[in-house]
């Protein structure tokens, strides 16, 4: 499968992957590659997006993808507003839709939201003229996160195709994973879950995944293992019965990764729960690209702000 990079994005918005074609992830992975360049430059700083101005609406915690929203908008010359609920008129009861036509009317060019109700960004979208960036709405979608994963996986590997990914852990309330699922899905890889059975929605095997019960099936001959963080916030009871018990069940654990193939990439989203659904030797391993994640994050936050805002090939030095 030969997947020829979109001119550019059809949408205003990117609210989620389902709406990316191929050529669109394969246009934004082929941009990020460029922005990854300029990181690599002794001044990290173009002027692509001088004049714009981009909104951080981050209406629950986040430490990675904020900031990397942050050091991505700095790098591209942008003015950043950083909105925080707990200091603004939110903590007096005013709406998120009130919040975003208020700020709108200062006339930002695009906002990133992240929200906990899931469908949030899509609503923003419908009504605003900005361009909206989905940075995850609740347990549905975290299309920036899937970018940089696949983004990570092939420079590793060159490609995406063909690779099998096991994700493994708390699916029920993982945006991460449903964005992985669908991008994966749609560039060729081959996708496995595992995890608890009150930790795995009903029906993900139409998503095109292969659903296992037992985690060291899932990871045997694996090219990555993805591991999610058991979310308690978004669980309104416990949902297996010990921390521990978890641990020996669903944890990447040095015996365990042995049964994926040798040079297997070990991927976290972050952030992890040491000890928990990932241990601190492989978390920290040589096969560990967690922090590279990190690093491969910016270059994609760049590369979707730089294609919604109306560029297009490789940003000018200046
Ligand atoms: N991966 C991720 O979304 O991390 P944060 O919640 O810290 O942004």
């Amino acid at each position: 499968m030969t997947v020829k990079p979109a001119p550019r994005l059809r949408g205003k918005d990117l609210v989620g992957i389902d709406p990316l074609s191929p050529g669109e992830i394969q246009l934004i992975l082929d941009t990020a590659e460029k922005m990854r360049a300029i990181a690599e430059r002794p001044i990290k700083k173009v002027p692509a997006l001088r004049g714009k101005t981009v909104v951080n609406l981050f209406m629950e915690a986040s430490t990675r993808t904020r900031f990397s929203f942050e050091v991505a908008e700095k790098r591209l010359s942008a003015d950043s507003l950083n909105f925080s609920a707990s200091a603004s008129s939110v903590s007096k009861g005013e709406t998120l839709l009130d919040t975003a036509l208020n700020l709108e009317a200062m006339q930002p060019d695009l906002i990133v939201l992240r929200h906990q109700y899931a469908g949030a960004p899509h609503q923003l979208a419908r009504i605003l003229k900005s361009s909206v960036i989905n940075a995850g709405d609740g347990a549905h979608e975290h299309p920036t996160q899937a970018l940089l994963d696949a983004l990570t996986i092939r420079l590793k590997r060159g490609t995406l195709e063909g690779q099998i990914v096991a994700i493994v852990g708390d699916l029920q309330h993982s945006r991460v994973a449903r964005s992985n699922v669908l991008l994966l899905n749609r560039m060729g890889a081959k996708v496995r879950v595992a995890g608890p059975p009150s930790l795995i929605p009903l029906g993900m095997e139409t998503m095109g995944c292969e659903v296992y019960r037992r985690m060291e099936e899932a990871i045997t001959g694996a090219d990555v293992v993805m591991m999610l963080r058991i979310q308690l916030e978004r669980q309104g009871r416990m949902n297996f019965p010990t921390v521990r018990e978890y641990y020996d069940f669903f944890a990447l654990t040095p015996e365990r990764l042995k049964l994926a193939k040798k040079d297997c990439l070990v991927m976290h989203p972050g952030p992890m729960n040491r000890g928990v659904e990932i241990d601190s030797r492989v978390a920290d391993g040589p096969q560990s690209v967690i922090l590279e994640q990190v690093t491969n994050g910016v270059a994609v936050r760049m590369a979707v702000l730089y294609l919604l805002a109306g560029g297009h090939g490789e940003p000018a030095a200046d």
